[in-house]
């Protein structure tokens, strides 16, 4: 879908699909450097970051292997606690590999921290982050992120994979998604 295919539902177009790919081709380039001569790993949380890992893994001009994770938040709280329970753990086995963790969007950072922890227990060579977006204002926990796409204001926003009731994940761009589209709901849901 195009941004135009929603464009009721949003308030405001914070990136085309043309600006993310420029800025995925900026880390991309980085990444390769960094990497040069090593076997590396990238690992994305299902689901919200499919499409960058697809994009950014499609971007190098190196082999990347690809692995999956998937997790829920323990807990009532609609939004993010920090506990959190695999629900679909890695293939492979990390120890003595460089892992590149890749994420759509860090808010609080509670969920990262605590996936950064979980990996760095299982021995990987290195373990670094690439998300293509943070919201700077609603971060608890700091999270070191060695490759940033954009930061962002504190709103709830869809697209390129960010949902919002399993919606809108397929959008060609990132945009705030309206207030009367979830009406007293909270988005983090
Ligand atoms: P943390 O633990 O960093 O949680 O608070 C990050 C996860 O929360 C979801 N999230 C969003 N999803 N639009 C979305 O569609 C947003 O603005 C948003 N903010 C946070 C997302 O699943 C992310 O991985
Ligand atoms: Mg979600």
């Amino acid at each position: 879908m195009e941004l135009s295919d929603v464009q009721a539902d949003i308030t405001k177009v914070l990136y085309t699909e043309q600006e993310l790919q420029e800025r995925l081709a900026v880390l991309a380039r980085r990444i390769e450097t960094d990497y040069e001569g090593k076997e590396l790993l990238l690992v994305a949380v299902l689901k919200g970051a499919v499409m960058v890992l697809s994009d950014l893994a499609r971007e190098l001009k190196f082999h990347a292997h690809m692995d999956f994770m998937a997790v829920s938040s323990y807990g009532a709280s609609t939004q993010s606690s920090g506990v959190v329970r695999i629900v679909k753990d890695l293939d492979a086995d990390i120890a003595g590999r460089h892992v590149l963790i890749v994420e759509d969007i860090i808010d609080s950072g509670l969920t990262l921290n605590w996936l950064i922890g979980n990996l760095q227990s299982r021995g990987p060579a290195s373990i670094e982050v690439c998300a293509m977006l943070r919201k700077p204002d609603a971060v608890k926990e700091p999270v070191d992120v060695k490759y940033l796409g954009f930061d962002i204001p504190n709103e709830f926003v869809v697209g390129y994979g960010l949902d919002f009731a399993e919606d809108y994940r397929n959008i060609r761009g990132v945009a705030v998604l309206a207030p009367h589209v979830y009406g007293g709901e909270d988005p983090h849901a």
